[in-house]
Formats: structure tokens, sequence, C-alpha cells
């Protein structure tokens, strides 16, 4: 080869040695073999030469890239295995190590409890409708036979909005929505949150109701008494039982509070119970003829029953919880006990 194409092909040697990387190599190989480089500078020339020195010249620059061409393929080869080695090491991963755990969330037991009665009750072909928390006084008292002056409002401190609305105080208001828009056979579940001037270890000024209602023709008390067993022994275990006692709500006659059979002393009597063996639940009662007129249903032809209950109060006796700000404090150490 000849001295001048000789010192080409050394410097060339020396510059891919020195390449750190195959990037390097790459750009090295380029200033040599790419179309503006040392090589291609020399077939432009190449044409420049009378054509008797042409082929000579010719076949010693081919020489002369295959010779670079050699030294690129066997450097390539070398820093390829030395990249990949150096990949494999770095991204070795150490089987051995424990695993970084995850805190997993679980259900608030307001929203477990919800889960279930809904859950039970859409077993029995209930439907979920749920209403506006914001009211107005018609949809939570008016319609539910509570007017102004009617004594039972006394029986809920309302919080009271701007323009005659108010918080609602009870789930009842979703009652006389669902019955305006929707006629018999009806079997609506309608869980929500409510709102009370009321604040002490088992109240709080904001709590959840689920209400039940069933209108249909021939609906008895007995109805809604083999419903709630069946409500009680999902809850409260397999033995439970209720008992219907009288009580008052205006929207309701006759008015029933269901009592459960104590799911910690079976009855017998112990302290959750107060000695007694009965836990009282919930409110309920047959729809008061006065409500289904109201709504445009009439009450020689049709029937109903509708119970309401505290959320938090079912969440409360069921996992022995004894102070309803738990529920609300966000400790997750409280949180964290309701797993399955
Ligand atoms: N709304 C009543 C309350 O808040 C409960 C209830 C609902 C009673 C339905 C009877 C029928 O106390």
């Amino acid at each position: 080869m000849d001295k001048s194409l000789e010192e080409i092909l050394q410097e060339a040697a020396e510059k891919f040695s020195a390449a750190g990387d195959s990037h390097a190599l790459y750009e090295a190989k380029m200033a040599y073999l790419g179309k503006t480089g040392k090589v291609g500078a020399l077939y432009k020339k190449l044409r420049e030469l009378p054509e008797s020195e042409r082929p000579a010249f010719g076949a010693q620059i081919n020489e002369l890239r295959r010779a670079i061409e050699e030294r690129v393929a066997v450097i390539e080869e070398m820093l390829h295995e030395r990249e990949l080695s150096d990949r494999l090491q770095s991204e070795q991963v150490d089987v051995t190590m424990p695993g970084r755990r995850r805190q997993q969330g679980t259900l608030h037991p307001v929203t477990r409890v919800k889960n279930m009665l809904i859950d039970v009750f859409a077993g029995m072909g209930f439907e979920v409708f749920e209403g506006p928390e914001i009211e107005t006084d018609y949809y939570n008292f008016t319609a539910l036979n509570t007017p102004a002056d009617h004594p039972a409002r006394d029986m809920q401190d309302t919080f009271y909005l701007a323009n005659g609305l108010l918080l609602r105080t009870q789930t009842s208001a979703g009652q006389i929505r669902l019955m305006e828009q929707k006629k018999p056979p009806i079997k609506m579940l309608s869980p929500g949150r409510v709102f009370r001037s009321d604040d002490d270890a088992t109240h709080s000024p904001m709590f959840h109701q689920m209400e039940g209602l069933v209108v249909d023709k021939n609906i008895t008390l007995c109805d809604l008494q083999g419903m709630l067993d069946e409500f009680a022994r999902v809850i409260f275990g397999k033995g439970s039982k209720t008992r219907l006692r009288p009580s008052y709500f205006p929207f309701t006659e006759p008015s029933v509070e269901v009592d459960v059979s104590c799911h910690a002393c079976g009855g017998k009597g112990c302290s959750l119970c107060k000695g007694t063996g009965w836990i009282e639940v919930l409110g309920a009662g047959m729809v008061n003829r006065r409500v289904l007129e109201n709504c445009g249903i009439d009450p020689d032809e049709y029937s109903g029953f509708a119970f309401g209950m505290g959320i938090e109060r079912i969440a409360m006796l069921k996992y022995g919880i004894n102070n309803i700000k738990l529920l609300t404090e966000n400790d997750v150490r409280f949180l964290g006990q309701f797993k399955d």
C-alpha cells in the first residue's frame, strides 16, 4: 500500500482503539468510511487522475477500505461484548432480597356495612335510589306528613340553609322523590348522608342512613318483619331474631321500633344490651295513607312499609365500636382493623 494510505490506515486504527464505546466508534468509522469521510475523498481524487494511473490507485483504495473495515469490525465486537457484560452486571437482580411490602387499603366500616345491607336487600329485589343531601322542607317534612307546626319536627334538629332549603335530616325524603316518579310495585333502598344538630359519643352531626320502602298490593307488617329477620341474620349472625315495639313516626302508621336479639350474649342479657337481651336497631312502620296520597298513590289499593336505620349505629353494634367519632377520625390504626 502506498505510504500515504498506510498512514491513513494507521491513524484510523488508533482512533478506533481510542473509542470508548460503540457510539464513539461509529463516529470514528464515519470519519473514514462515511460519505464525506477520508476514503470517500480518495475516490474523488481517483477520478482526477490520468486514466492510466486509475486502476492501480483504485485497487489501493479498495485495499485500504477493506483494511479499515476489518479493524472496525474487531473493535466493534470487543465493545459490544464489553457493553453487554456491563449491562448484565448493572441490571443484576438479587432474587434473595426481601420484597417491598405495599400497604393495602381497607374499606371503611361504614362502607362495609352499607355494602352488606345493599347485598341483603338487593337479593330480595330492592333497587338503590339516591336522593339529594340538600332538600326542601316539602320533601324532608311536609310530604312526610310533618307540616310546619307538627311537634314531631322537634325530634330532629335541622340545619337550615338559605332560600328555604335544608340539609336532609332523614333519607325518608327519598321515599317521596321516588314515589313521585315511580308507581307501585316499589322496592327501594336508599343509602345516604343525613344531618342533624346533635353531637355526643353515639351521635354525630353527619351520619348515614339506609332507607327501605316497599309499596304494592297487600303489603303487611309481616312482610316487613320477614325481611328484617333476614337482614338481622346476615348482619348479626344466623341465630338473630327481631322484635317489633310500638313507636311513633308521622309518616308511618302504625310505627314500630325494631329490636334485634343481642348478638353479644345471644339474648341472655349483658352489658351491650343492658341486660334486656335486645338491641334497638331501626325505626319502621306501614307507610301512612297521607304519604301515599301526597305522592298520588291510592291508599285503598296499595299499602307499604318503610324502614330507616343508622349505618354508623349498625357498624358500631356489629364491630363493638364505642364512640362514633372513631368513624370520622380516619386513624389508619383503627381503620386497618376492618379486613376480611
Ligand atoms: N326517618 C326515621 C328517622 O330518621 C326512620 C324511619 C324511616 C322510620 C322509615 C320509619 C320509616 O328516625
